[in-house]
């Protein structure tokens, strides 16, 4: 590909941002990150197609979206097999004609002492966090390939991926290392192809995932005591902290950004 600036050090610097008219594909739009992923993108005038099991969530996210007027297709499933994430690609390219941008918000976190963990619960975190982008990652290429080269991915990595916890995290924490060096060799393999492929890492942020970390008393209140005294910000996080460093890496703001994991933890990991 020629290299092309982003900007041309005159225009007003916003319109790096626009994704307007852009086909994104988020996977995992069920969850708080994906849900606040595809508003985020609607609101920016992308047309989207939104993944993820629970029908009924999708379709629900799909109907306030469309009502404020944004092109939105849905397909049910999970990234589990080549079939789906395939099955998913295809939707965005039959709707919107490209696939232009590619967001995986799916994850799952199984926490237990490691001498008492199940194999199953490794495979099920392992499979959702590391095969399942890398399945989503591998057909959102083929796509942007056959499109001759171009496309953004952001994967969801966590500040877990670079630090490790006592509490029952073994499974989840390699995981999220996978998915930063998956981001990175795919940076490398695809940079040559203007595909520009990165991580946001989020420290912890209010989903149905960390639910239990927001009890007034118990374990939860434990823990977040302990991780908010090491967060400068002093504050856990909203999926909402998260969509300014998502516009930068599915726009053109990004363009010479690739292969880089970006914490936006409230400078957890900074101290
Ligand atoms: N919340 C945090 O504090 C935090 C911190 C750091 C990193 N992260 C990461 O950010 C991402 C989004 O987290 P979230 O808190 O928004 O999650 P969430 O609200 O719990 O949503 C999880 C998403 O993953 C999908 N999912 C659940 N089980 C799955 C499986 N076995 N295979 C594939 N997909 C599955 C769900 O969709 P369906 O059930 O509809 O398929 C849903 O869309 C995850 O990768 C997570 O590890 C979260």
């Amino acid at each position: 590909m020629s290299a092309q600036l982003a900007w041309d050090g005159v225009s007003h610097p916003s319109a790096l941002f626009d994704v307007s008219g852009r086909s994104a594909l988020v996977v995992g739009a069920t969850g708080a990150f994906g849900q606040m992923a595809a508003r985020a993108l609607a609101a920016g005038g992308a047309r989207l197609t939104l993944t993820g099991a629970n029908r009924e969530k999708l379709e629900e996210l799909a109907k306030s979206l469309r009502s404020r007027g944004a092109a939105v297709e849905v397909v049910a499933r999970r990234p589990e097999s080549d079939d789906d994430a395939g099955a998913m690609v295809s939707a965005a390219a039959k709707a919107y004609g490209r696939l232009d941008i590619l967001v995986v918000a799916s994850g799952l976190n199984k926490v237990a002492p490691t001498v008492e963990q199940p194999v199953e619960d490794w495979d099920a975190v392992m499979s959702a966090n590391v095969k399942g982008p890398w399945l989503a990652c591998r057909a959102a290429g083929r796509q942007f390939l056959r499109q001759g080269g171009g496309g953004k991915i952001v994967l969801l990595s966590s500040t877990r991926g670079r630090l490790g916890h006592p509490a029952g995290y073994a499974a989840y924490c390699p995981s999220k290392a996978a998915v930063d060096l998956l981001a990175k060799t795919l940076a490398t393999e695809w940079g040559p192809q203007g595909i520009n492929v990165n991580a946001i890492a989020p420290t912890v942020f209010r989903s149905d995932l960390t639910a239990w970390m927001y009890a007034e008393e118990g374990p939860g209140a434990v823990t977040r005591q302990a991780m908010l005294s090491r967060i400068p910000l002093g504050r856990l996080a909203e999926p909402e902290d998260f969509a300014g460093a998502l516009l930068y890496l599915v726009s053109r703001a990004s363009d010479f950004c690739t292969g880089q994991v970006l914490y936006v933890d409230g400078g957890y990991t900074a101290g």
